[in-house]
């Protein structure tokens, strides 16, 4: 199984309600509950509230299938006990976590062609959803997961902005712009842009390239405020052109992921 989970997958199966015996807990993020299911090992379930459901099932029939989103399998209940929400949201098992946790548990560089292979892959997710009108709003490391082949899909689109929609929840201070007008009442609803998610790009490029999360140079406290000051890091020690594209995309110089690919060399 490589990105794409088997098209054996048969979530035909789940039109019973699973029992939650039958699942396994695989993750929890800031908002939802990821568990695998004993009889599809191909399948994760994610369950979360509500509000965040429906939304993300919007944005994923919205998007369909592509190689660099998270193959969605539609929803399927779980049944209740407690107070756990059902049903829940069906996507293929991408097998090694999140882009989060190399950068954070082994800090190192990665090899050059690596970046160049994952940052292409990258750019071409976020066109992509640019393209059916999707602003996913927490682009990041932690919303990236890493394939058995190592290619890249991007994940979690629960509070991500469809058709001019707002956000229900925002970029993480590492990947957010500083000038990105808070709601008084944060979290949510938020307005981001296709620059925004660009912005987002410019944090995970650093990452890859720096191969360590920014908040190993920076902490996280003084992320949005230095750099809202205009005071980026010390980037003297990267090479002129993905330094340029760093500093771009952090500085909101492109308007689309398109033309930050063409600017690497990508396209
Ligand atoms: N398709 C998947 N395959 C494997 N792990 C997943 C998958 N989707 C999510 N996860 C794991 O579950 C975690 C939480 O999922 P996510 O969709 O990011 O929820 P949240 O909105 O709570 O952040 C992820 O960080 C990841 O570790
Ligand atoms: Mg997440």
């Amino acid at each position: 199984m490589g990105t794409e989970p088997a098209e054996a997958t048969n979530s035909d199966d789940l039109s019973e309600p699973i029992k939650r015996s039958a699942l396994q807990f695989l993750q929890k993020g800031c908002i939802a509950i990821v568990y695998r299911i004993k009889s599809q090992p191909a399948l994760v379930i994610k369950i979360q509230d509500a509000t965040y459901h429906q939304n993300e099932k919007r944005v994923y029939e919205k998007l369909g299938r592509h190689p660099r989103i998270s193959a969605f399998y539609g929803e399927a209940a779980v049944q209740q006990i407690g107070d756990l929400p059902s049903p829940g949201l069906l996507f293929g098992l991408v097998p090694n976590g999140t882009l989060r946790e190399p950068l954070r548990a082994r800090p190192g560089n990665l090899l050059p062609s690596v970046q160049g292979k994952w940052s292409a892959q990258l750019l071409d997710g976020l066109s992509y959803i640019h393209s059916r009108s999707v602003i996913h709003g927490d682009f990041g490391v932690h919303n990236v997961l890493v394939g058995l082949d190592w290619g890249l899909v991007i994940t979690d689109f629960a509070g991500s902005r469809l058709d001019g929609s707002p956000c229900l929840t925002g970029p993480s201070p590492a990947y957010r712009r500083p000038t990105l007008l808070l709601p008084p009442d944060a979290p949510g609803p938020w307005e981001p842009t296709e620059r925004d998610d660009i912005y987002a790009f410019g944090t995970v490029l650093y990452e890859m390239i720096q191969g360590a999360l920014l908040y190993r140079a920076i902490t996280r406290d003084s992320v949005l405020t230095s750099f809202t000051a205009g005071l980026y890091l010390d980037l003297s020690g990267m090479l002129a052109l993905p330094r340029s594209i760093v500093l771009g995309c952090w500085k909101c110089q492109y308007s689309s992921a398109r033309k930050v690919a063409g600017a690497l060399g990508l396209s």
